[in-house]
């Protein structure tokens, strides 16, 4: 009898050729490395070029011209790749507040790795969030003893509004979802938190968002309405419009009002204590949460250690972020009031959210050494000292006819550019993109200064430089910024 050959099993060959090694594709920069080469800079923007997308940034420019690559941090300076060195005017995103490279924040992130690498806060604590936490309520303003870790602001925006509606729907109140938030106003990039933003050319692209959210006026008292005799009767209409919008709206829909103490866009736009302490009289009314977003201005941008405590605002829940770590890791807290906690101690009830790395130890134990710094060296009461000497300098340039107005608090100030000082007209559409996008952002970056050229709302140039710094530094951003204001009013 003829013996049958097997059949060739189809699968043998398949799983033969997946086996197979695969050749690692060869990338100029990796190649590089492998071979112990330092990258250059031009082989860094080949490769940025090729594979990196930068956020909120406009790629064309680089299709013919090069990217800056910053590469080192020192204090206040930054150098680029090219070995060109700046001012860190914005204190890289309002964050490196105790200044770059320090020892000490590298040094806790190392001992914390070695210690315990990683453990998420899900359904296990880990010394150094509890540590963090309780060093977090020391500083807090009155009331504010819980602490919800995120990632970053946005996540913590997020996360407020989700325990406020959660919250709610625990106490009696399930209706209650809505929320305000001012125009303008940005609290960041997630669906929710885009929809809180208060500016419509960043949410278009991603319209539909999430529904329920409303917008009242901002307290931007150079751009004020006319008729108002002054800025506090100016803060008390724009607080009276969030009673407006919950009467409209419907006080049992209403869960929170989102307020940064200072309004980064827009241009680091302040407001009248007499409106906090309006706007508070408000929520307590309709019994509406208020949230003090201070993503930025927390941790001793505003000469106090919160904006809340600077202004007199009695917040419900506290967005903070950025320089609670001086940016050396991503971290965000949440601070609230425990009645918003209280319903979640019962029974089975759990607040279904949170992010892998939020409280992650080593962000936490960076965290505690960057209070650390902040206690020692006292950098709040440098803010304090020296704010009046910044806007002193800064106002210098109000004798230039671009600069219309120049405001902020702290180590936060804007200075908005118009077109004709005496009719306060702001520039046109072509004329921010000329000036600002086309001229001033890179003009500042050549002559040593990284800041900010920014027309979310008006045209303005921002600051907002680590808390280290003091009049000499100041001295030497207006001197970088004058001729090149100069400069901008001959382009208009
Ligand atoms: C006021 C405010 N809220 C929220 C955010 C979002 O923070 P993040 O980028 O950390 O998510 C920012 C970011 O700059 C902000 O300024």
């Amino acid at each position: 009898m003829a013996i049958q050959k097997p059949k060739a099993n189809p699968l043998k060959a398949l799983i033969q050729k997946a086996r197979k090694p695969k050749a690692q594709k060869k990338l100029p920069l990796f190649e590089a490395m492998r071979d112990g080469e330092t990258p250059t800079d031009s082989m860094l923007q080949r490769s940025a070029k090729d594979h990196l997308w930068m956020h909120f940034t406009r790629h064309s420019p680089f299709q013919d011209g090069d990217m800056n690559i910053i590469a080192k941090g020192d204090g206040i300076y930054l150098w680029d790749t090219k070995g060109h060195k700046v001012i860190d005017g914005l204190s890289g995103l309002f964050a490196v507040n105790a200044g770059h490279g320090r020892k000490e924040l590298a040094e806790a992130a190392a001992k914390q790795m070695l210690e315990l690498d990683f453990m998420p806060l899900w359904g296990y604590a880990h010394p150094r969030a509890v540590e963090l936490a309780e060093r977090l309520v020391s500083y807090a303003p009155e009331g504010l003893t819980r602490i919800f870790f995120t990632t970053g602001g946005g996540e913590a925006v997020e996360s407020a509004w989700k325990i406020a509606k959660q919250y709610f729907k625990l106490t009696g109140q399930p209706t209650k979802t809505k929320v305000i938030s001012r125009m303008t106003a940005y609290h960041g990039t997630s669906h929710g938190a885009l929809s809180i933003t208060g500016i419509a050319a960043m949410k278009q692209a991603f319209e539909p968002l999430v529904p329920s959210t409303f917008r009242v006026p901002n307290t931007n008292w150079f751009r004020a309405p006319e008729g108002f005799k002054s800025e506090e009767e100016f803060g008390i209409w724009a607080a009276n419009r969030i009673e407006e919008a919950i009467l409209f709206e419907g006080p049992e829909t209403v869960a929170a009002f989102y307020v940064e103490p200072i309004q980064n866009s827009g241009g680091c736009i302040t407001a009248h204590p007499a409106y906090f302490k309006r706007v508070r009289e408000i929520c307590d009314k309709y019994d509406v949460v208020l949230v003090a977003d201070e993503t930025i201005t927390g941790y001793g941008r505003t000469g106090e250690m919160f904006g809340c405590q600077r202004y007199g605002i009695e917040p419900d829940m506290m967005i903070t972020a950025k320089a609670i770590t001086s940016g050396a890791q991503p971290l965000g807290a949440l601070f609230m009031k425990d009645k918003f906690f209280e319903p979640f101690t019962k029974g089975t009830t759990t607040f279904p959210h949170g992010y892998t790395f939020a409280a992650h130890p080593v962000a936490c134990a960076v965290a505690l050494a960057n209070l650390d710094i902040y206690d020692r060296e006292r950098l709040v009461d440098n803010v304090r000292t020296n704010s009046p000497v910044f806007r002193k300098t800064l106002e210098k340039l109000k004798d230039l006819p671009i600069v219309g107005d120049v405001r902020g608090d702290g180590y936060f100030f804007a200075i908005e550019l118009v077109s004709d000082k005496a009719t306060m007209q702001r520039l046109t559409p072509d004329q921010r993109e000329r000036i600002l996008r086309g001229y001033l952002n890179p003009a500042m970056y050549k002559a040593g200064l990284y800041a900010r050229a920014d027309d979310r709302g008006d045209a303005v140039v921002q600051l907002a430089p680590p808390l280290t710094c003091g009049p000499a530094e100041f001295d030497q951003m207006e001197a970088i910024l004058r001729p090149l204001l100069e400069e901008a009013w001959k382009k208009l």
